[in-house]
């Protein structure tokens, strides 16, 4: 079977609850999604619930959490657990993500620990990567980025990692408009999975679902979704607005 095709959304600290159920409410009444496509609304902790109630059972739309505690539970103030994740229903969680990375200072260590806390309750990692601008201009963004995969995801067994979605996203691409090209997305999407052949099987490497993300917009989507190693993306700013949203599911 060909690997899933996935839409996520990123929505960051933003939306009322009200704002964000409704939003929600209205990608699910309008989207049109192909057989193997599926969705993912990343949404505030605070809106978990309510929009996983809103959107309803369904097997193409899904609720993610953008970031958890790798304790089972106890005394971590303001956070929460992959256990009151699962207590909502919510079977997906945003890991890694670069603004977990720099503004929250969580490391390789940390990440790799709640990879393995996700897969230990059944929930699925969105794993994401990328390299800032210096990086990049450096021309050593694949060691880096192999770097972080190796770090955070290759302690996991091959079945325990056929569960993981990968999204690369690199910082320069993020909330700038300065999207990577369609090629510049395929080289490290090619290169990504040619590590996960080598470190796994090339079965494990051909099922993962690789997203890309980093101004993901309607007007670039369908270049970048046509890549054959971009299976999809993690979207911000874009998936604020159902429109918008939709348009680059339907790109897909
Ligand atoms: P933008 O689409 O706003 O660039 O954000 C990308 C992102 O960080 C998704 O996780």
């Amino acid at each position: 079977m060909a690997r899933k095709k996935i839409i996520a959304g990123n929505w960051k600290m933003n939306t009322t609850l009200k704002d964000g159920v409704k939003l929600a409410k209205d990608v699910k009444k309008k989207a049109k999604l192909g057989k193997n496509v599926s969705v993912i609304f990343g949404v505030p902790a605070t809106h978990l619930h309510a929009v996983k109630m809103g959107i309803g059972r369904s097997t193409k739309l899904s609720v993610a959490a953008q970031n958890f505690n790798a304790n089972d539970g106890g005394a971590f103030t303001g956070e929460i657990s992959a256990n009151m994740l699962k207590g909502i229903s919510v079977n997906h969680v945003i890991l890694g993500h670069s603004e977990r990375r720099e503004i929250f200072g969580e490391d390789d260590k940390m990440i790799a620990a709640k990879v393995s806390q996700a897969i230990n309750n059944k929930i699925t990692p969105i794993f994401c990567c990328g390299e800032p601008l210096k990086i990049r201009k450096s021309k050593k963004y694949v060691s880096f980025v192999a770097a972080q995969l190796r770090k955070g995801l290759f302690h996991l067994s091959a079945k325990d990692f056929s569960k993981v979605i990968i999204a690369y996203e690199p910082i320069w691409a993020i909330g700038t408009g300065m999207t990577a090209s369609p090629e510049q997305a395929q080289e490290i999407h090619k290169k990504m999975r040619g590590m996960i052949t080598k470190k796994y099987n090339a079965k494990i490497a051909n099922n993962t679902s690789i997203l890309y993300g980093g101004s993901v917009k309607p007007a670039n989507a369908k270049e970048l979704f046509s890549q054959p190693d971009v299976d999809g993306g993690l979207v911000g700013g874009a998936s604020l607005k159902a429109k918008d949203f939709l348009a680059i599911i339907h790109a897909m």
